[in-house]
């Protein structure tokens, strides 16, 4: 089985590949590299002992596509590829609608040309907004979204459910992934933001390297059991694995379905300041700042559909979570 995947080249997509690899399908990644590089496939392929085929293209470039298709029999597509900066999509907002949006419209259309119907899609938790309660359930109502990142989710999620509604033969899977952290446990593979991290967990590994002097920890003084946000941080190698549960379905019958891949336990940024410290043996200054616009006080999955109906749960803990990145950060400080 020959599977597609946008953006295999970034943080979650990489380690998905590696996983598809070991579970022994064929990998093809379309890639702009606009947010990656090349040497985390070629880590890959180090990891796996087994090879990627790449295509370093833009999925809006129709013709690209279009011969990605015909050169390689394609049963299914993860599509990973979009811009992901909350903040940068509020000054850039054309930008990612265009990338985001505008490819996915891009890469469908190009599946249905090329009568490949099968497609697992990276939403986010962010799709819930403001205006629900934690644990959240997939039955809640979506929307409220509070930047246009968000909204780019939103919206595709919609695209993929009028798609469906107008054609059954088509087979989707929306993943809303929670904050996903932690890397391969080689130390070979990891995230590797290009810029000043916006997430807690790069910034934290940052912080530890020494490139970064102090966290700032954005308010203590939420309703949370120690002031600060609470978030459910889940391990990427268990991503990598849900995406691999919800690819046999897509796989396996036509529908549309939607499903967290979370843990469903939320871990404070104390908290998970506290278990890095732990696994790397170094001691992260923070200082407390105020609270960041948007931010919300906690966010977690009820994770029992995609565990009902996908047979997966995460596994992993934040300390092993924590210990992978610190591997992955002090063997690369620099990144690739
Ligand atoms: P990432 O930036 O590491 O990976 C995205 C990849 O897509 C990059 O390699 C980038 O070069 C590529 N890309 C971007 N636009 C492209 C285009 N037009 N054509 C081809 N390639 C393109 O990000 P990630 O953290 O691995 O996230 C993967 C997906 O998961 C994204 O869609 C993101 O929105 C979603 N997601 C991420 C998180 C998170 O916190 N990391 C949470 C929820 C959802
Ligand atoms: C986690 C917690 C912060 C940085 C974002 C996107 C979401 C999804 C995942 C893509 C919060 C606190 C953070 C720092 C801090 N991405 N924090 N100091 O905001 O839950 O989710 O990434 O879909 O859409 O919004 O993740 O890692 O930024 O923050 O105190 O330097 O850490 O306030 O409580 P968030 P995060």
């Amino acid at each position: 089985m020959s599977i597609l995947v946008t953006g295999g080249a970034g943080y979650i997509g990489s380690h998905t590949c590696a996983e598809l690899l070991n579970k022994g399908f064929g990998v093809i990644v379309v890639d702009n590299l606009s947010n990656s590089s090349l040497t985390a496939l070629d880590r890959v392929e180090e990891i796996t002992g087994k090879s990627v085929k790449r295509y370093v293209c833009d999925v809006r470039d129709e013709d690209a596509l279009t011969k990605v298709f015909q050169e390689n029999s394609v049963d299914a597509v993860i599509h990973f590829a979009g811009l992901k900066a909350v903040g940068e999509s509020c000054a850039k907002p054309l930008e990612y609608y265009d990338n985001n949006v505008g490819g996915t419209v891009k890469l469908l259309q190009c599946m249905q040309a090329a009568g490949c119907k099968k497609i697992v899609f990276s939403s986010s938790a962010t799709v819930y907004g403001m205006n629900n309660a934690s644990p959240l359930r997939e039955d809640m109502p979506a929307g409220g979204t509070t930047n246009p990142y968000g909204t780019t989710k939103l919206f595709i999620e919609r695209i993929l459910s009028d798609l469906y509604a107008s054609d059954k033969g088509w087979s989707v899977s929306i993943l809303r992934y929670f904050n996903p952290i932690g890397a391969h446990k080689s130390g070979k593979i990891g995230e590797n933001p290009r810029d000043i991290p916006n997430n807690l967990m790069p910034y934290i590994a940052q912080v530890a390297v020494g490139r970064r002097e102090k966290l700032n920890i954005f308010g203590n003084d939420y309703d949370t059991r120690d002031g600060t946000g609470v978030r459910d941080y889940i391990h990427v190698a268990d991503l990598a694995d849900g995406h691999v549960k919800a690819l046999d379905r897509v796989l396996g019958k036509m529908g549309l379905d939607v499903y967290n891949l979370g843990t469903g336990r939320g871990v404070s940024v104390l908290e998970l300041h506290a278990a890095f410290e732990k696994a790397s043996g170094v001691k992260i200054a923070y200082e407390i700042g105020p609270r960041r616009d948007g931010d919300i006080a906690e966010c977690y999955a009820d994770a029992g559909k995609a565990e009902r109906e996908l047979g997966f749960k995460a596994v992993r803990t934040i300390e092993e979570a924590c210990g992978d990145t610190w591997r992955w950060q002090s063997q690369n400080p620099e990144g690739f």
